[in-house]
């Protein structure tokens, strides 16, 4: 992959959040997913995050209902017919130190990306229900789910646009399609020296 693929990859893996309905994603594509992520970055290589894979639908579906999604776009909330096909819950084993959030973070955009690679979209999800995810997965009291990824086959148009007088808010355009104002390069490049 050159440099202009990678770039075309990173452009193409948004959070989406409009899922194509009745796709089935293998346990094992979600787990070649976590094994990617397994290798990465970790702050003293801790590795403080462990992962649950979920297709099971009737468990993905609850757990889609419980999700607070897009809080910026008011007038809409994921229909049943949106919903994704998979979650993969990113969890902190609270008993190895570490610095969780930003190997959570590396883990994500891993996961994301190889998502897409495999002609998947994801959402990063803050709000999953957590006491669910703790309830549902039987998780020891040094388990702590930090973060969720729905995984689905995308069924939304997805874009990247200007920030516009300093509003970062994403929003649904005239054609429906969904955009992300991203701030420019000269706003975020403080100096090269
Ligand atoms: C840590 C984190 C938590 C997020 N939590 C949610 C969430 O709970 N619900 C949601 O709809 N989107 C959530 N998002 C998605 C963001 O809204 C999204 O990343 C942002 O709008 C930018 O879009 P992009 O990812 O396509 O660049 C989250 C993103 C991150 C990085």
């Amino acid at each position: 992959m050159d440099f202009n693929n990678f770039k075309e990859l990173i452009n193409k893996t948004r959070c989406t959040r409009r899922f194509k309905e009745n796709q089935t994603i293998s346990k094992q594509d979600l787990i070649d997913i976590v094994d990617l992520a397994r290798v990465t970055s970790s702050a003293k290589n801790m590795q403080p995050l462990k992962y649950i894979v979920i297709n099971d639908k009737k468990i993905v579906k609850e757990m889609a209902d419980r999700v607070k999604w897009a809080a910026h776009l008011t007038s809409w909330d994921q229909s049943e017919d949106e919903q994704p096909s998979a979650f993969i819950v990113l969890v902190n084993d609270t008993s190895i130190d570490g610095f969780v959030m930003v190997d959570a973070g590396i883990s994500l955009q891993t996961i994301l990306l190889a998502s897409r690679i495999k002609g998947y979209a994801g959402c990063a999800l803050a709000s999953i229900d957590k006491e669910f995810c703790k309830k549902e997965f039987n998780l020891a009291s040094n388990l702590e789910p930090v973060l969720g990824i729905a995984i689905g086959i995308e069924n939304e148009v997805l874009n990247v646009v200007d920030v516009q007088d300093n509003d970062t808010n994403y929003y649904r355009n005239d054609k429906d399609e969904h955009c992300v104002p991203k701030r420019a390069l000269d706003e975020v490049l403080l100096g090269t020296y």
